[in-house]
């Protein structure tokens, strides 16, 4: 080989080596960032943003940047900040990392070395300018700063909000502040005269509507959750402890690429069905069992919501047929009627009147104690920030999760899908699960992975 031909094989070879280092980069095109920026910037037109990203962490759990942080930089390295300036609409981001700690994380060491290049912010500046950035803010004019908690490792700002409160009210000895109301006390001890406003609803207004950069990730994760949902279903067996069912579904969705499940896997059986949360994953299943399996992956920070519900062994009962047919009803009769504009008072009634043409008795007891339908917000967290829409709007993610528990038969259903509200009407991203009882039933013939594992031996 000719040096001429050498020179572009040891470029390209060394390229390879590099990218089998290779370390992630951000998650979106510095673009999408920058967008994101600027329609923040749009609504503090007379104010300054000071945003504090997640802080180190000291336990096995990843670090985790802040949603809303991630979400306006990209940036997954603790102690940064972001400065953005709504008069001059500059952006400024306060980081003093080193390549080794941009490794450590995972992160391409460019980070470390060119943040600016590597961001697209415009302005970087070392952690140490941070007062005296604070100090110009303050005096120009109103500083918005969030009032709700970060969310980190698997966490809801409103949950965690709400918990926060409930532990410090009732307890009176606990005098804390969470980190975000300690930053607007100090920041009006040391500059009475500076007003602060919210941020968090400010940047939760732009989380709500999804981007289509963000849309084209939660399809992916969509559909790798399908995936390792079939797996379940084709999996279970009665005789089987339950964390084999939860072993199946983060196997599939870190072999397809998640980098692991949106949240720890719910599994819902026997007396287990009224705590809608149980992840214990400790009851041996029996014929006759009805499991509730509530479980989806995370990618590149984004999550979905899926929930199937099935029976343990071959068949369903008549009456846990009878149940869930009512539940998927109402499941379905919501998306088709999800539609912008819509409020949910008008989504209700509309699904109520599809229900009764189809000849349901909505007067039925599981009628009766269904609840759910549209659930929450699906995003960078699994109940996502924003509540519930006064009315629906393209862009949207959420969960529509209809569900009944009858404790004392030992039943409970939830069927859940992320849906997307588009221009005229509802995408269900998590569509292609096995859903009608005949469709359950056929799946659950196929072997699944521990089948096969047994049946060869290992
Ligand atoms: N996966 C939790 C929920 O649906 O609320
Ligand atoms: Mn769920
Ligand atoms: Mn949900």
């Amino acid at each position: 080989m000719n040096l001429r031909r050498l020179i572009p094989a040891l470029a390209l070879a060394a390229a390879l080596t590099m990218s089998a280092f290779a370390a992630t980069g951000l998650k979106f095109d510095k673009s999408e960032y920058a967008a994101r920026r600027t329609a923040l910037l749009e609504k503090i037109p007379d104010g300054t943003a000071i945003l504090f990203g997640a802080q180190a962490i000291s336990s096995y759990y990843p670090y985790s940047q802040a949603n809303d942080f991630v979400y306006l930089t990209g940036v997954e390295l603790p102690n940064a900040v972001l400065i953005l300036d709504g008069r001059s609409k500059t952006s400024t981001l306060l980081l003093t990392a080193t390549e080794t700690a941009a490794r450590a994380e995972g992160l391409d060491p460019a980070l470390a070395r060119d943040p600016k290049a590597f961001t697209g912010i415009e302005r970087v500046m070392p952690a140490e300018s941070l007062t005296s950035m604070i100090a110009m803010a303050a005096s120009r004019g109103p500083v918005y700063a969030p009032f709700s908690p970060e969310e980190l490792y698997r966490e809801a700002s409103t949950e965690k909000q709400f918990a926060f409160l409930r532990a410090t009210t009732l307890n009176p000895w606990d005098g804390r502040l969470s980190r975000e109301l300690q930053f607007v006390r100090v920041l009006k001890e040391r500059f009475p005269q500076v007003e602060v406003r919210n941020l968090s609803p400010l940047i939760w207004e732009l989380r709500t509507i999804k981007t289509p950069a963000e849309i084209a990730v939660l399809r992916r994760a969509a559909a790798i959750g399908v995936k390792a949902h079939t797996e379940i279903l084709k999996a279970c067996r009665p005789g089987m402890r339950e964390n084999e069912l939860s072993a199946v579904f983060n196997y599939v969705c870190e072999r397809e690429g998640a980098q692991e499940s949106a949240y720890g896997v719910i599994i819902c059986s026997g007396e287990n069905h009224p705590f809608v949360h149980y992840a214990k994953h400790d009851r041996v299943l029996k014929d006759g069992d009805f499991l509730v399996v509530d479980a989806g992956p995370d990618l590149d920070g984004y999550d979905i919501d899926i929930t199937t519900s099935f029976p343990a062994g071959a068949a369903f009962t008549p009456r846990q047929k009878e149940i869930y047919e009512a539940c998927l009803a109402v499941h379905e009769a919501s998306l088709a009627v999800y539609r912008p504009g819509l409020t949910m008072a008008q989504c209700r009634q509309e699904v109520d009147e599809i229900l009764k043409k189809k000849g349901f008795d909505l007067n039925k007891d599981y009628f009766r104690r269904m609840r759910g339908e549209f659930g929450h917000f699906v995003g960078l967290a699994t109940h996502d920030v924003g509540g519930a829409p006064m009315t629906l709007k393209p862009g949207m993610v959420f969960a529509n999760e209809p569900m009944t528990i009858l404790a004392a038969e030992e039943i409970g259903v939830r069927v859940e899908d992320t849906v997307l509200i588009t221009e005229t009407g509802c995408e269900n991203l998590t569509a292609g699960i096995p859903r009608t009882a005949k469709e359950i039933e056929a799946a659950k013939k196929a072997d699944g992975i521990p089948q096969i594992l047994k049946k060869a031996g290992r």
